[in-house]
């Protein structure tokens, strides 16, 4: 992925250009500025940290509302975790379709973290990484089981397989039998290849309207399996 991401580097102003200037005839401008803004940001921990951010730019309104639905509805009083919030647009479409839904946001990047914890203060944004989540979560003074669902926007295919393991393992002693972890990710079929036994996989949708388009995957915890099987 990154590895496509470099390739198309130079080709990057021949996109955008014209994107930028759709884009700047289609919106108003304070939505446009903020646009930009994000964009900017996006790219430039991208460029900082290429393998840990994933992505060039932040996902599509589109592709935050399908991640959001894929949670279905959560009971009452439970907590959704989100793990690699970003410049927020998953933590966004939480808060509108899900208006009363107790969340918290997981980011490995300090200044994602403090950008989120200024943008939506009603948030409880953690900085830290999602490969400690039972230990997090404790700390908060969260239960495993008032966890109903976790949604994901981390880059697992583009992780080395220690922090890739680390992170299942933490997933797999968090989630309950049942509870869905929604992710997404450019390629089904790495994203198949990487899933560990000890998770069942179901593809969701597919979502065209993002850059690039991605598929909607819903993980999870296999019936026979503990956490120490991953
Ligand atoms: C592909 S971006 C997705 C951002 C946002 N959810 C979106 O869809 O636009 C991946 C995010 O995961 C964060 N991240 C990377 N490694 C992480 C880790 N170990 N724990 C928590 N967050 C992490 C990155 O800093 C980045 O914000």
């Amino acid at each position: 992925m990154i590895g496509r991401m470099r390739q198309l580097d130079h080709r990057l102003p021949q996109v955008a250009v014209p994107m930028a200037t759709a884009a700047s005839s289609l919106l108003s401008k304070p939505c446009y500025d903020y646009m930009m803004r994000n964009t900017v940001r996006f790219l430039r921990e991208f460029v900082c940290h290429p393998k840990r951010t994933g992505a060039v730019i932040s996902s599509s309104k589109i592709l935050a509302k399908a991640m959001v639905q894929a949670l279905g509805q959560p009971a009452p009083g439970s907590v959704i975790v989100e793990l690699g919030p970003g410049t927020g647009p998953f933590t966004r479409a939480l808060h509108r379709q899900l208006p009363d839904q107790r969340h918290i946001a997981i980011e490995h990047n300090g200044r994602f973290a403090e950008l989120l914890r200024q943008r939506m203060p009603n948030t409880s944004v953690i900085e830290g990484c999602a490969s400690q989540l039972p230990k997090i979560l404790d700390a908060a003074g969260v239960a495993s089981k008032e966890v109903a669902g976790i949604i994901s926007g981390l880059p697992l295919i583009s992780f080395p397989p220690t922090l890739r393991t680390d992170i299942f393992t933490a997933l797999a002693q968090v989630l309950g039998h049942g509870q869905p972890m929604v992710q997404f990710t450019y390629s089904l079929r790495c994203f198949r290849r990487l899933c560990p036994p000890a998770f069942t996989l179901e593809p969701h949708r597919r979502i065209l309207l993002n850059c690039p388009p991605a598929q909607v995957v819903i993980l999870r915890l296999a019936e026979a399996c503990q956490p120490a099987c991953v």
